[in-house]
């Protein structure tokens, strides 16, 4: 994962590109760079480290003056972060500077190709042999080459190119991987992700793949692969740039946690009309009426939204769905056909694996929905059908409010396909939807009362394994809370369904071990308790997550509790999953962890 800008206009392009890069840091900070046409040459500077190593190493920009320029931050997932892996990468005549984000697999053939053709590599990186590639098919114009080297390249990149003897032009092209440009009124703009240039313009069009944009100071022009002029919209983008600041807090992740109930209730409020959750502007009840399955598809936390989701449209709307991680989705020979509705699930609108299974469900003939929360993603485009999540920028690496946002946009849907299909009584109808419509407020109360979760983190930070079990809508919970655990904090924890632990795994568990039971779900909160039993005798220290109302008999079992307000068991698990986000976040405060960044992954391969 990493974050690409560039800038071609009237004022220092360094200044604007450094800037950019804080606002993308969040997608990588191993290593970072910038390269800027002097008019004559291309000076880089690149660094190991954040952001703010470079800032220094380039003197805030100095060391690169001109006007047109790319930046790259990085995480690597593949190449090891080093000085020479950084980008931007330049071809060995120093001609061709360019920045990626993505993998290019073929790089391997290509590069041998250009070996064998005397081309002389720096680094081991993918990224290289397209800034040579680049090179070796330039002929005085730097579109034509771009346009002839990607037609050569296979995988996912967004390039961003710059060329030493065109001083105010820069080259954007992507495949598989996130890339806009942006139009501002003392220069232009290209960008992995519009928050690097928020704080600029507003007014932005999105890329699609295979196309080239041409991006100089006056204008951006869009071409084909074949160099055929295309036209594209303009969009304006309704994210304001302090939506992408800590606000005063240390880390995004808490942040955003805190941000949750108004983005609940931005993202549900135009949905719910004279009383009812209304989604026939996106999927008329006709058509409602007469499909006969749901696929959920998505990854992570947004494939556990969907296993909660599952519980909740075959409850209210008694129609089968099946949840399917998008990585898995193409291979499992799904069975679905025109009645099928394939819902997808993803914050970020490009998760690969995702924007696969819906494209193949297009393929089997199925209508597909996407809920999604960054407009103009790669996901919302090739959908049948969108609704927006409004969770706002979501910088945190681990997911809190987009999580949030989805959940609540799954119960529209029950609501929605439930009253369609008549399955649902009234009564129990209202009591949904108030509740739903209830779900900010009650955030809010379980929110001001931190201190508590706060302190059970306090005792438990140094434990090195947890289990969280529950059952049901339970357990599709304990699937965030254990995900949400191990992704900051880097403990060891497992998610079970409660009344399966015994069936072998139960031997993991040992004395002083924590077990957090989630047993919000009254119908099942005595058989929880049963299981928590089974670990307490095995040594284990239990923590109760529950309801006010079911909070004595939990407390009867369990050795420490976590209530959240009583609701409707649909909307159990929006109010439950906010404990388990704090708790994980206060875990990983008192451990030290990086909160907001990935753990370094990058071990010993050399392919970036
Ligand atoms: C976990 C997390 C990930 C994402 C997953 C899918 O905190 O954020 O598990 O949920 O990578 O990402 P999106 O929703 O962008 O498709």
């Amino acid at each position: 994962m990493c974050g690409i800008v560039g800038y071609t206009g009237t004022k220092q392009a360094a200044p604007i590109l450094l800037e950019g890069l804080e606002r993308l840091e969040y997608r990588g900070y191993d290593s970072a760079g910038i390269a800027v046409n002097d008019g004559e040459k291309i000076n880089v500077v690149k660094s190991l480290g954040r952001l703010a190593v470079l800032r220094e190493k380039s003197d805030d920009g100095k060391a690169a003056p001109g006007c047109v320029g790319i930046g790259h931050t990085r995480w690597a997932t593949h190449g090891k972060p080093s000085d020479i892996n950084s980008h931007p990468h330049v071809s060995e005549n120093g001609r061709i500077a360019i920045v990626h984000n993505g993998i290019i697999e073929n790089y391997a053939p290509l590069k041998e190709m250009l070996i064998n053709r005397g081309r002389v590599f720096k680094s081991e990186t993918d990224t290289e042999v397209a800034a040579q590639l680049i090179d070796f098919y330039y002929n005085g114009n730097i579109l034509e080459a771009v346009a002839r080297a990607v037609r050569e390249l296979e995988g996912s990149y967004a390039l961003g190119v710059i060329c030493s003897d065109d001083p105010n032009t820069i080259v954007g092209v992507k495949s598989h991987a996130p890339l806009i440009v942006a139009y501002g009124e003392d220069g232009n703009y290209f960008a992995s992700d519009v928050m690097a240039v928020v704080s600029h313009t507003k007014t932005v069009s999105y890329m699609e793949d295979d196309e080239i944009a041409v991006v100089s100071q006056s204008g951006i022009k869009f071409y084909t692969p074949f160099l055929d002029e295309i036209k594209k919209e303009k969009c304006t983008v309704d994210w304001d740039i302090g939506a992408a600041d800590k606000g005063g807090y240390e880390h995004y992740m808490f942040k955003e946690i805190m941000e949750q109930p108004d983005a609940v209730k931005r993202t549900i409020e135009p949905h719910i009309i004279n009383g009812k959750a209304d989604l026939s502007d996106v999927l008329s009840r006709d058509y409602i009426k007469n499909i006969s399955r749901i696929f959920i598809v998505a990854c992570g936390s947004s494939s556990h939204v969907g296993v909660i989701a599952k519980y909740n449209i075959e409850k209210l709307a008694r129609i089968p769905v099946e949840v399917v991680l998008a990585s898995e989705f193409r291979y499992c020979h799904p069975i679905v056909d025109a009645d099928t509705l394939v819902i997808s699930i993803s914050q970020s609108g490009e998760t690969a694996d995702t924007l696969e299974a819906q494209n193949e469900a297009k393929h089997l003939g199925a209508v597909t929905l996407a809920i999604v929360n960054v407009e103009g993603s790669s996901i919302a485009k090739s959908a049948d059908k969108v609704i927006y999540t409004k969770a706002g920028p979501e910088i945190a690496v681990a997911t809190t409010k987009a999580y949030s946002t989805q959940l609540a946009v799954t119960v529209l849907i029950a609501l929605y396909i439930a009253d369609c299909r008549g399955t649902i009584e009234k009564s129990e109808y209202n009591t949904v939807l108030t509740e739903l419509i209830s779900v900010p407020d009650n955030m809010r109360k379980i929110l001001d009362d931190k201190a508590n979760i706060q302190y059970l983190a306090y005792q438990h930070f140094n434990m090195e394994d947890s289990f969280f079990i529950g059952r049901n809508i339970d357990y599709a919970l304990s699937l965030e809370g254990s995900l949400k655990l191990k992704e900051i904090s880097y403990i060891h924890s497992e998610a079970y369904a409660a009344g399966e632990l015994k069936h072998g795994t139960i031997s993991l568990v040992v004395d002083e071990m924590l077990v957090i039971a989630v047993a919000t779900y009254g119908k099942l909160v005595e058989k929880t308790l049963s299981n928590a039993l089974e670990v307490k005798a095995r040594g284990a220290n239990v923590m109760g997550l529950t309801t006010e109302s079911l909070k004595d008999k939990v407390s009867t079992v369990t050795d420490e509790i976590i209530t959240i307000p009583d609701t409707h068991e649909v909307l159990l698990p929006s109010l439950a999953v906010i404990p388990l986000q704090l708790f994980a976040y206060y875990i990983a405060l008192y451990r030290g962890c990086d909160i907001d960044k990935p753990r370094n992954l990058a071990k010993s391969v050399t392919v970036e």
